[in-house]
């Protein structure tokens, strides 16, 4: 039986992430967040408008998007309650945050160059995505305002024993255990359960349906082109 009720927050499970952005001094600021998702070569992801990481994104246009594994859980926890924001607002300081200037070190994180934008990606991290910002967008309409960053993927940096295939040019996922956010616990994955019908279709055809640029026709060829090619 379903009880309707209204639950006060709404963390079902996502992945976390350290987000890198660069300070207007030029140091680097780090941010736990998990309101994250992926859709082709983009992503949205969801911060509290009076974050350090909102400022720097909404002036710097850009961030390293550094996806947390199972093991990083100690160091991502270190920073859960910390701000780059010299004076944290009523609601955060409420809910014990403190400003710390330099969270890669409270972390006890190393940083290194990233090749497409100037925030530094996390070198403890397996998964590092740099990123620009595309579009802003204002959400919801609770009293502590919120943003959804659109944002484009411009380049990936993956450790290489997650990868698999011939050319090693794809994220095996019996190999990567992402760090997952519920309810305010830290989980992973580790239970396979099931093959999936997406499966079938060759993975190469995910990479047709977002490249930009191509019509709808041109796509529905090369898709059939490698169905061919791969059910030989
Ligand atoms: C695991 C985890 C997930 C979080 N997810 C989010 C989130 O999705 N959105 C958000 O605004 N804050 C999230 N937070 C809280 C931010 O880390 C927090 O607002 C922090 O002060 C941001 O740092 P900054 O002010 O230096 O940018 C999360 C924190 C943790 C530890």
């Amino acid at each position: 039986m379903h009880k309707s009720i209204n639950l006060p927050i709404l963390y079902f499970g996502t992945p976390v992430i350290l987000i890198s952005t660069l300070n207007e001094d030029g140091s680097t600021n780090i941010a736990p967040s998990s309101s994250i998702w992926w859709l082709g070569k983009s992503c949205m992801i969801g911060l509290d408008g009076s974050s350090k990481t909102t400022e720097n994104l909404k002036r710097t246009r850009e961030c390293v998007l550094n996806l947390a594994s199972a093991d990083m859980v100690e160091f991502v926890d270190r920073i859960a309650n910390t701000t780059g924001s010299k004076s944290p607002p009523l609601h955060k300081k409420t809910l014990g945050y403190r400003y710390v200037p330099n969270k890669a070190e409270e972390a006890q994180l190393t940083t290194q160059s990233s090749l497409k934008v100037n925030s530094p990606r996390i070198t403890e991290c397996q998964i590092q995505l740099e990123a620009s910002v595309d579009k802003i967008h204002a959400f919801s309409d609770a009293p502590i305002p919120m943003f959804a960053f659109e944002l484009k993927i411009r380049h990936s940096h993956i450790e290489e024993s997650l990868l698999m295939g011939d050319k090693k040019q794809y994220v095996d996922p019996d190999k990567w255990h992402p760090l997952i956010m519920s309810f305010r616990k830290f989980y992973t994955t580790n239970n396979y359960i099931h093959p999936s019908r997406l499966e079938k279709a060759p993975i190469e055809a995910y990479r047709i349906r977002s490249s930009k640029g191509i019509t709808g026709k041109t796509v529905n060829a090369i898709i059939s082109r490698l169905y061919k090619k791969y059910r030989q």
